[in-house]
């Protein structure tokens, strides 16, 4: 079953229930590696997924951040119970856990009864849906049920980080995302880098995901590359490209006068990054869907919410 969250629309299953997991995989055509996120709607129960005995000393950060950020955008990774099923969580040691803030996805899980693991309700590195008519298009007839809550009102997915062990390293941001670092940070203090593993620790950070099906290329429009600004770059990409697309804030507007493109997407009226947030899936879809062969896309300032989005641009270019 398909749901609402406030970040993007999630394929549900009882996270309890392997079967139905697999079903998510199948869906998906996600590689088994790729561990899922299980969702609650009340913290009792967090002791159905995580080992409370070795996690007794991180218990304050997991306090604090879900005393600040729960229900809402920001996933923990922590040490799991041996019950939860290993194809919910691709085997590792860890479970992906958060309380989404949607009444829809929050009155499912009540209703439920059990944690439900959710991937982004998306065919495996394609865009995620931020409403209903995207994951009836992305997935078709593949899912039996589509709860429509309307479009999501964050728009990008949840942050990832996690809590060490024992507690006693610091966290780590595995996804930039909803929750923005700087909050997290004034809470926690800094986190620690993105651990060095030869599989992606978290594998919605593989290079090539978001990706649509037109090409779409990642410009910095504060780069200088051989002393032109890369409005030159644009110039050129769009003699060599007779249907294109320009994605990009109200504010940048102003530096493509002049340029003539099939599409162009403004992600925000101005340089607002919470309402760019919420607009750039569905902006990627509608580009994706006007027959274009190129979309220029153009990085944002990089912080707040403009991580997540330049992470996902990042990843969506990289094809
Ligand atoms: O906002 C969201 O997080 C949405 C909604 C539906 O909740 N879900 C979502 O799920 O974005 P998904 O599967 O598209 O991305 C979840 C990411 C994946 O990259 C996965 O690898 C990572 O979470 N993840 C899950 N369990 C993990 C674990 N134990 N350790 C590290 N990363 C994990
Ligand atoms: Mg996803």
């Amino acid at each position: 079953m398909a749901f609402p969250t406030e970040t993007v629309y999630g394929l549900g299953a009882d996270a309890f229930n392997p079967t139905a997991a697999a079903r998510i995989f199948e869906i998906k055509g996600r590689p088994s590696f790729d561990p899922l996120i299980v969702h609650l709607h009340r913290l009792e129960q967090l002791e159905l997924l995580i080992e409370m005995r070795r996690t007794a000393s991180l218990s304050a950060q997991l306090q604090q951040l879900a005393e600040a950020f729960w229900p809402g955008p920001l996933t923990i990774v922590l040490p799991k119970n041996a019950t939860v099923p290993d194809i919910v969580t691709a085997g590792l040691p860890t479970v992906a856990v958060r309380m989404p803030e949607h009444p829809v996805a929050l009155e499912l899980l009540r209703l439920a009864g059990t944690p439900i693991a959710a991937p982004s309700a998306n065919r495996f590195g394609a865009v995620s849906p931020t409403t209903a008519a995207h994951v009836r298009g992305g997935l078709g007839s593949a899912v039996d049920c589509i709860l429509d809550g309307g479009p999501c009102a964050a728009g990008i997915e949840s942050t990832i980080i996690a809590l060490s062990a024992e507690g006693d390293s610091l966290p780590i941001l595995l996804r930039p995302g909803a929750t923005p670092l700087e909050a997290i940070e004034k809470l926690l203090g800094p986190l620690g880098g993105p651990a060095p593993t030869p599989t992606p620790a978290a594998p919605g950070m593989l290079k090539s995901h978001y990706a649509t099906r037109t090409p779409l290329r990642l410009l910095d429009l504060n780069d200088e590359v051989d002393g032109s600004s890369r409005i030159a770059a644009v110039r050129a990409l769009i003699d060599e490209h007779s249907h294109r697309g320009l994605l990009c804030l109200g504010s940048q507007l102003e530096q493509f006068e002049g340029v003539s493109f099939q599409v162009t997407e403004t992600l925000a009226s101005g340089d607002d990054l919470s309402e760019a947030a919420v607009n750039l899936f569905a902006a990627m879809h509608r580009l994706d869907a006007a027959g274009l062969d190129l979309i220029i896309a153009i990085k944002v300032p990089e912080l707040g919410l403009g991580r997540a989005i330049n992470d996902r641009l990042r990843r969506a270019a990289s094809v």
